[in-house]
């Protein structure tokens, strides 16, 4: 654990040019405070419940297939768990150097099959590609139709694969070549498909930025705008409530989910969101469901546990805290099935997948 710890420490310095852990300074302390205790008295908060609770699935999955570090998890139309790992590679202090260049090119894409099918029901392998095309795995995204999206921070680029394929429809980012004008990526961490077919990539650990970009992959725009009063701080999960018309973004080393505007629907001013709570410490990844925010955090501080969320967009707080009886230790990637019955939650460290019962999409 603690080496983990420094590991992880010690990749943000890398990768993001300061360290990894914020202290929030007292200001923040006193004004999270006054709004837990607004929000106490708010009405219109939905309760925490037996419905909203994801369940741990014990025992699964079985037989345990052989993973490298799994960061992202998405559910295909079927209700299969799509799971994107890194094979035998890991990312150490070694991997990226001071301006983000990736330091191991030479040894060549990873060799083994990195984005795996799982049956729901056991866990067991049932589908397998991605052989020699990635570098460093990081988000996956599945939209209604199966169309792949893929994010691979070594390459700087994000991918879309139409179902069955593996040369790519769309890409973006240039191979190699971080940067951050309308045509580069800077280690992409994830992506959020809309309905219609935008896209918002969340790009990521070094230009904390999202850009929301057309079904044919054209920049509509950059969040946030300059008028947006809002700062990332590496955007590291994405995830769309277009009843809303929210985009919940998680705000990892800002240690809580922001939600702007995400812009789908022209005439809707939605009011933006910000989730935050003492105990949320670093948020990994974001799914919402049901009018509700799941969220994992990862290592943060020794007070803060590693564990699963509920928050509630319209209360802006956390209702629920959740998580495997044996504990996580370092969850990363965390996805929702179409008809809101089974939840997963992705770790890299130990590396696996953990399944979880929803009663039907939460509450709403
Ligand atoms: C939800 O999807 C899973 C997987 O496809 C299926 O087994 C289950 O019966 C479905 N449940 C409901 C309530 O539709
Ligand atoms: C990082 O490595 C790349 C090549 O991989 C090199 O072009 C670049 O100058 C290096 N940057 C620094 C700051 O050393």
């Amino acid at each position: 654990m603690a080496m983990l710890w420094l590991m992880l420490v010690g990749l943000s310095v890398v990768c993001q040019g300061h360290p990894g852990i914020q202290i929030q300074d007292l200001d923040d302390e006193l004004y999270t405070e006054v709004r837990d205790l607004l929000n106490k008295h708010a009405t219109h908060r939905a309760p925490a419940n037996a419905l909203s609770r994801p369940k741990e699935v014990v025992g699964w999955p079985r037989p345990l297939p052989h993973l490298g570090q799994v960061t992202g998890v998405a559910v295909n139309s079927r209700g299969q768990p799509v799971i994107f790992h890194r094979g035998p590679r890991v990312w150490d202090t070694s991997c990226f150097n001071a301006s983000h260049h990736f330091q191991h090119v030479a040894e060549g894409p990873i060799a083994v099959s990195t984005v795996l099918t799982l049956e729901p029901e056991t866990g067991a392998v049932i589908g397998d590609w991605g052989r020699n095309l990635f570098y460093m795995p990081h988000g996956i995204t599945l939209n209604a139709e199966d169309n792949v999206w893929l994010t691979d921070v070594a390459l700087h680029q994000v991918f879309k694969f139409r179902p069955g394929e593996t040369f790519p429809a769309l890409t973006l980012g240039e191979p190699f070549s971080p940067g951050d004008g309308p045509t580069r990526l800077c280690q992409p961490t994830a992506v959020a498909v809309a309905s219609s077919g935008q896209a918002f990539v969340a790009d990521g650990n070094c230009n904390h930025r999202v850009l929301m970009l057309s079904p044919r992959g054209r920049l509509i725009r950059l969040i946030p705008l300059p008028s947006e009063f809002l700062s990332l701080q590496v955007p590291h999960g994405l995830a769309l409530i277009e009843a809303l018309d929210l985009l919940c973004i998680a705000d990892r080393e800002n240690m809580r989910v922001a939600c702007p505007r995400a812009g789908l629907v022209p005439y809707m001013s939605a009011q933006p969101v910000s989730i935050q709570a003492a105990d949320l410490g670093r948020v990994f990844g974001v799914v919402a469901v049901g009018g509700l925010v799941y969220a994992v955090n990862g290592p943060t501080s020794l007070q803060i546990p590693v564990r699963g969320f509920t928050l509630d967009p319209r209360s802006e707080t956390a209702i629920d805290r959740w998580g495997p009886s044996a504990g996580f230790r370092s969850p990363h990637g965390i996805a929702i099935s179409p008809n809101g019955t089974a939840m997963y939650v992705t770790e890299i460290g130990p590396n696996k997948v953990w399944k979880f019962s929803l009663a039907g999409g939460g509450v709403q």
